[in-house]
């Protein structure tokens, strides 16, 4: 009761604000998102992700020799697939030399320590940009989490310590789970996109991977047959509980800044790591504020980033992770 208690004092000087700080950001928060293509000495900046980058192979190792240096000990690959390999099935997605498969090798050649995770759904290899197979205008499950399954064993044998399927299939960590049981590769960890929300904060990344679902009669124009309602809370308890279940060693929110209240929730309600994806819009945001001198940048970058660990973020995948740790080293 005042005066008795006079909160000020534990925020008049700088010392003594650090000495009570609750969350404190670090370079072992972050998951580094990473864009392969295809070719040799490419680094083109994605128009809409200002200063972030598809890289081909080349550029990667350095990429990642540089994150190491920083102390950013984690990726999270994604690829960009040429039109001609897509099909509906994402069949390029299973080939032992595909740019994935070679991208963990190459990420693991030049840094053997670096904890490689990679994206299991089918979007990025699929004609009509969709995380499943396509027939008469629906997304098919099962057939869907089959090849899942089969994507996430190629990226295992290929090096992955952890494959991250995004695509909220029904029933695919369990299916993912037993195929690498039974051949055998029982560390290969899952990090489960468990609360995706159908989100049009995703508009960047289908940029940098031309992976938006296409515009053709009898496919689906938006993804929320699969993907979550933003609108939904219990809903994300649920998903998430259940790839518990099923073998998730990880859960994931997506995106961040707009879930914090699911963040929470899910943190109070599992026993595994809460990992929450920052998403390509919410760094666009940030960047084209800032470019127009509406905000400062390395503050409000500061700001999100601590609020997403105090919701209860163990991992946090976010494009600014290097600024992050410029900023804070
Ligand atoms: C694809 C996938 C998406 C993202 C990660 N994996 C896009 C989507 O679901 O359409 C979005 C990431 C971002 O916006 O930064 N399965």
């Amino acid at each position: 009761m005042y005066p008795l208690r006079r909160n000020r004092r534990l925020r008049a000087t700088e010392s003594i604000r650090s000495l009570v700080k609750e969350t404190i950001i670090s370079p072992n928060d972050f998951l580094v998102p990473l864009f392969v293509v295809e070719g040799k000495g490419i680094k083109e900046e994605i128009a809409s992700m200002p200063n972030y980058y598809r890289m081909s192979l080349d550029q990667i190792t350095k990429e990642v020799k540089e994150l190491w240096n920083m102390g950013l000990k984690s990726v999270l690959l994604f690829v960009k697939v040429p039109d001609k390999l897509k099909d509906n099935k994402g069949t390029e997605a299973l080939n032992p030399n595909g740019l994935m498969q070679r991208a963990i090798k190459s990420v693991k050649d030049a840094c053997p320590q670096m904890l490689v995770m990679t994206d299991v759904a089918l979007d990025p290899f699929s004609k009509y940009g969709h995380d499943g197979i396509v027939f008469n205008g629906k997304i098919l499950n099962d057939e869907t989490t089959s090849i899942l399954a089969e994507m996430s064993l190629s990226h295992a044998k290929a090096g992955a310590d952890f494959v991250a399927p995004s695509d909220m299939m029904d029933g695919r960590i369990f299916e993912i789970r037993t195929l690498l049981e039974d051949e055998g590769f029982f560390n290969t960890g899952i990090m489960s996109y468990s609360a995706k929300y159908a989100s049009a904060f995703y508009g960047p990344f289908r940029d940098a991977l031309d992976s938006a679902p296409v515009d053709l009669k009898d496919v689906p124009k938006d993804k929320k047959t699969y993907q979550m309602d933003y609108a939904n809370r219990e809903e994300a308890l649920r998903e998430t509980l259940m790839d518990v279940e099923e073998g998730a060693d990880i859960v994931m929110v997506k995106p961040g800044l707009c879930y914090l209240d699911i963040v929470r929730e899910i943190k109070d309600a599992v026993t595994v790591p809460v990992a929450v994806y920052q998403v390509s819009g919410e760094y666009a945001m940030l960047k084209a504020a800032a470019e127009r001198g509406w905000l400062d940048h390395d503050a409000v970058m500061l700001e999100q980033i601590t609020a997403i660990k105090r919701a209860g973020a163990s991992i946090i995948a976010s494009y600014f992770a290097k600024d992050v740790v410029k900023l804070i080293s």
